[in-house]
């Protein structure tokens, strides 16, 4: 697997104490960033910064919740303290309430909103102009294929994951000048406890069939992607969404 370099910089990951974030973390910080695994789970957080730090990287738990917006501000602190700050991955998220939209609750609706999509604007509020001021670096925002297809019984992740993209557009625009790139990542059908939780062997079956490579995809798969994305690499890449699905949205 091709590595990017990421040294002499500090990187924010958001639900890194689970799935696909744990598996960003994990990259980031072997690619040589100082990383602040933020996330509400204390247990999730302590193991993945543990185990980076073991493997003599740099880490940091930091427990919060992210539909607070303080908890950005004080990530935002953390990082910097730690190395400069010019990488974030909004990564953390919910499934939400699942029901057809006559039956979804009001309350259900809203947290979904608030936890996937509202507090990636709490995050971009700071972390763009923090980035900015270190000389800029790279945001990446975690959407999904269902960023720009339907899902029945999905309605508010389906509308919290397409908000995203145009979260994604204006921070991009906004800040392209000021060097900080933003970009979208859109997984298919990851295998994390936010799938495999709620669905029984012969139901992850049939998600797995809907992709043309006829499996569901690895946390690894998306981190590998993510760390490009953060990479000086991708230099010329932003406002854009980078799918990572098998091939779910080309059908
Ligand atoms: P996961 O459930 O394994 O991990 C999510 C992490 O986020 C957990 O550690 C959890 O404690 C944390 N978290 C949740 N709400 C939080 C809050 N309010 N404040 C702080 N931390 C919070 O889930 P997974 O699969 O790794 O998902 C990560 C992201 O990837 C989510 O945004 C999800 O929507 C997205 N995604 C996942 C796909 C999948 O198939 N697993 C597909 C496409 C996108």
């Amino acid at each position: 697997m091709a590595t990017y370099d990421v040294h002499n910089r500090s990187a924010i990951v958001t639900g890194a104490g689970s799935g696909i974030g744990k598996a960003i973390a994990l990259l980031l910080a072997a690619n040589g960033a100082s990383v602040i695994v933020a996330d509400r789970d204390a247990a999730g957080a302590e193991a993945v910064a543990g185990t980076i730090t073991a493997a003599g990287g740099t880490a940091q738990p930091f427990v919060g919740d992210v539909t607070d917006p303080n908890f950005a501000v004080a990530c935002v602190a953390e990082a910097n303290a730690l190395s400069p700050l010019k990488i974030a991955v909004n990564n953390a998220g919910i499934s939400g309430e699942a029901a057809l939209i006559g039956d979804l609750t009001i309350d259900g609706w809203r947290k979904v909103l608030d936890v996937n999509l509202n507090s990636v604007f709490f995050g971009l509020k700071v972390q763009l102009p923090a980035i900015a001021e270190n000389g800029g670096g790279s945001i990446i925002n975690m959407s999904s294929i269902l960023g720009s297809v339907g899902f029945p019984t999905a309605a508010g992740y389906v509308t919290a994951k397409h908000g995203l993209l145009g979260l994604t557009h204006n921070a991009a625009l906004e800040y392209a000048l000021k060097k900080v790139r933003v970009t979208a990542v859109g997984p298919g059908f990851i295998r994390t406890p936010l799938v495999t939780a709620n669905m029984d062997e012969s139901t992850l079956q049939a998600l797995a069939a809907k992709h043309a490579l006829g499996r569901l995809g690895e946390p690894e798969e998306v981190a590998s992607l993510v760390s490009f994305l953060a990479s000086d690499a991708a230099s010329f890449i932003t406002g854009s969404y980078h799918l990572v699905d098998g091939g779910y949205t080309a059908q």
